[in-house]
């Protein structure tokens, strides 16, 4: 039954070319239906992946081609306002958070077995930049299977991803090497981790870091060129792993992660949640701005060069 208190259109942001960040159209369009599985959330705040601008551009046509108009979007915190078949872990009313599919909207679908509830002192847009970051670090670092006080290497630690690597690993007892620029450098510290600068020279500056014990595995999610030396650091591919490289980790015989699971982003949220709960969890917001203005946003993502996940309000 459709539910009469619901528009049956809304505000949502698509492009309907490949194109620069003015392809985005900030209109209204139908309210998903959320099918089995799925609920319908009334989105607070949806953040913004570099996925978002390298998608609208065509980089990734191959892996993931859209149906125009297409609504970018994988994150978001909301109102579950109705419920599919089998959806029925969510009531109307809830309060969560979680992978979303076409985030950039006012009205969004999600899988309901991937979503959290938000505690009531987890603020929405802090939420909304949580679960693309938390299912990508989970599930780059299970396979480097760290042991306490082995030294894992994170290059681009002060990311929205390595941030969440770093506080899962130290959680874990693993020794975090981290790589950022200058401006990062003291949040890699306050995070547990050793900061080094990225750029000419990491892999020495790094093993300084190490003050002669082993490197034992290296998360990889920025920066170019810097993998073979980080396969040589290591002793071998087994251990290293890339989010942001697969034409580079390719010939090397490193690890390419590019898409998790109900599992992962699950594992992921409750990893984010659990340090929460601590009182420690650090997930910086870098900006806020309305859902019309996500031209900007994207810009902004694509531009790079500041801390935290930019998120859109609509
Ligand atoms: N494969 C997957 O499943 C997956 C999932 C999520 C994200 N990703 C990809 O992973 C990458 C990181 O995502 P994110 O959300 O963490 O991005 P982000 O929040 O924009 O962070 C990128 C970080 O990399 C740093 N950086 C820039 N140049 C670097 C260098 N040469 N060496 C080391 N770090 C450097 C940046 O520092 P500055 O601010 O100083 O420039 C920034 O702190 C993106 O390319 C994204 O598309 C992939």
């Amino acid at each position: 039954m459709p539910d009469l208190t619901l528009p049956t259109e809304a505000k949502a942001v698509s492009f309907a070319a490949y194109g620069e960040a003015d392809e985005l159209r900030f209109t209204d369009m139908a309210v998903p239906q959320p099918g089995p599985g799925q609920v319908l959330l009334r989105v607070a705040a949806a953040a913004v992946n570099a996925f978002d601008w390298k998608l609208r551009r065509g980089f990734l046509q191959g892996a993931f081609p859209v149906t125009f108009p297409h609504v970018p979007g994988l994150e978001s915190a909301g109102t579950v306002v109705a419920t599919g078949p089998g959806a029925d872990s969510w009531r109307i009313g809830d309060e969560v958070f979680g992978m979303t599919l076409a985030a950039y909207a006012e009205y969004a679908v999600a899988e309901a077995a991937t979503l959290a509830a938000r505690p009531a002192d987890l603020p929405v847009t802090t939420a909304a930049g949580l679960p693309v970051a938390a299912d990508t670090a989970v599930r780059a670092l299970q396979p480097l299977d760290l042991k306490p006080g082995e030294i894992l290497l994170i290059h681009g630690a002060a990311g929205a991803v390595g941030t969440l690597a770093v506080q899962f690993a130290v959680a874990d007892g693993v020794r975090v090497i981290g790589t950022a620029g200058e401006r990062d450098q003291e949040a890699l510290r306050e995070l547990g981790a050793t900061p080094v600068r990225y750029g000419d020279g990491v892999i020495d500056r790094v093993r300084a870091a190490a003050a002669g014990d082993p490197v034992a595995a290296v998360l990889h999610t920025s920066g170019n060129g810097v993998l073979a030396d980080s396969v040589a650091l290591v002793g071998g591919p087994g251990r290293v792993i890339t989010i942001a490289a697969a034409e580079e980790a390719g010939p090397l015989g490193v690890a390419f992660t590019g898409g998790g699971t109900t599992e992962t982003a699950v594992a992921g949220l409750t990893r984010a949640l659990a340090l929460h709960a601590a009182g420690t969890l650090s997930a910086p917001v870098r900006t806020t701005l309305p859902l019309a203005d996500a031209s900007t946003a994207q810009r902004l993502s694509e531009q790079g060069g500041g801390r935290g996940k930019i998120v859109l309000l609509p």
